[in-house]
């Protein structure tokens, strides 16, 4: 008797489950509003992504209060809500997260702290280091305008923190790209490289990628944004080298997301028009440091002009499925950020090897050849 209760209990939470989460067990539905364990919206905006002893944890900017467009962004409408912190969830099936709380919290009352409310924190993205057994967050802050353009690394020995703040800094100060010109090195009012060539380069939007041989590089935009570098990190993972190089020079990508496949680099990113959504680019390379070679648009279907009105902001590998990859990305909304969507895809190859979005509905793991 007590077991058959059981499983009637059991057939009834699964029937209502999509009533309450709008989705069916283990289903992604891109762009609903997605809940926690707990019941409440999952807030962990332009997120990344770690993989730890079996746990997935996936980090982001907690973004609450009121929207509001400072000033000094008018001219490009760039709103934004005060700094709160980031947030942590868990999981183990990629689609049922537990809150695990905010993992690096803003610092009110001290307008000199990185962390201040009303400057920028965005798109953290946390790694592993085997050798020093720490968990390092990697996150572009800014003062509220972007000007200061720069990195903060926190580090921790749990993947669900509590991370400790280090500091910020510009990345390769004093250091020449690896493909450096003659004409680079020339000061203009245009050269951005070499403006900044002492205080070190423009750093915002960004992703780490770890290769198989577990060196870990930096993607960001810089120089203003029209150009991207890419940047070995030390083998502790919280500094840069100094060894980095220039890509997609003048393209003006931002949200860029980098992953490996038979053998080849990979990167998925957007275009630079602020919360608005554009076409996604995707590119290949042999090697990390160029050249890239881009392939285009890799959405298809119903609105793959503009994303499906969203912005890349990591791409996961399905651990042990060397072709299998979920596409993250977020569907902001430029008047009311937290409640700004996430827009999950899997991520396919085409036959001649480039990287493929189709849009989806709705799909899950399983039906799409999980194992
Ligand atoms: C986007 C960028 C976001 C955020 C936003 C501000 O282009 O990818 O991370 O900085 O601009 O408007």
């Amino acid at each position: 008797m007590r077991n058959k209760l059981l499983t009637i209990l059991a057939w009834l939470a699964l029937a209502i489950s999509p009533a309450i989460t709008g989705r069916a067990a283990n289903e992604f539905v891109p762009g609903i509003v997605w809940k926690d364990t707990g019941g409440n919206p999952i807030n962990a905006h332009g997120g990344g992504m770690l993989m730890h002893d079996g746990v997935y944890y996936w980090y982001g900017e907690f973004k609450t209060g009121r929207t509001y467009l400072p000033d000094c962004n008018k001219s490009w409408g760039g709103t934004r809500v005060d700094l709160t912190g980031i947030s942590c969830y868990s999981s183990t099936n990629l689609t049922d997260w537990k809150n695990e709380g905010i993992v690096l919290a803003a610092v009110p009352g001290d307008q000199t702290n990185d962390l201040y409310p009303g400057n920028v924190l965005e798109r953290p993205k946390v790694v592993y280091n085997a050798a020093t057994r720490q968990f390092v967050l990697w996150m572009h802050v800014d003062s509220a305008n972007y000007a200061a353009a720069r990195y903060g690394v926190a580090v921790s020995d749990r993947p669900a923190g509590p991370f400790k703040y280090l500091g910020s800094f510009r990345p390769d100060a004093g250091v020449w790209p690896l493909n450096v010109t003659a004409e680079d090195k020339q000061p203009s009012a245009t050269n951005i490289l070499a403006r900044d060539f002492a205080a070190g380069q423009m750093a915002r939007d960004m992703t780490v990628f770890v290769d198989d041989d577990g060196q870990a590089y930096l993607f960001y935009s810089s120089e203003e944004n029209p150009t991207m570098h890419v940047s070995l990190l030390t083998d502790d993972y919280r500094h840069t080298t100094g060894k980095y190089a220039r890509i997609f020079i003048g393209r003006s990508m931002e949200a860029p997301t980098v992953f490996k496949h038979g053998g080849k680099y990979y990167l998925i990113a957007s275009a630079c028009t602020a919360w608005a959504p554009n076409a996604a680019r995707s590119a290949v390379a042999e090697n990390i440091f160029g050249p890239w070679k881009e392939l285009g648009n890799p959405c298809t279907g119903p609105d793959a002009i503009n994303t499906f009105h969203a912005q890349s902001t990591y791409v996961l590998p399905l651990p042990g499925q060397p072709d299998r990859f979920i596409f993250m990305a977020d569907r902001w909304k430029q008047w009311n950020l937290p409640d700004s969507r996430y827009l999950w895809l899997p991520l396919e190859f085409s036959a001649e090897g480039k990287p493929v979005l189709p849009w989806r509905e709705r799909w899950s793991l399983a039906a799409s050849g999980a194992r």
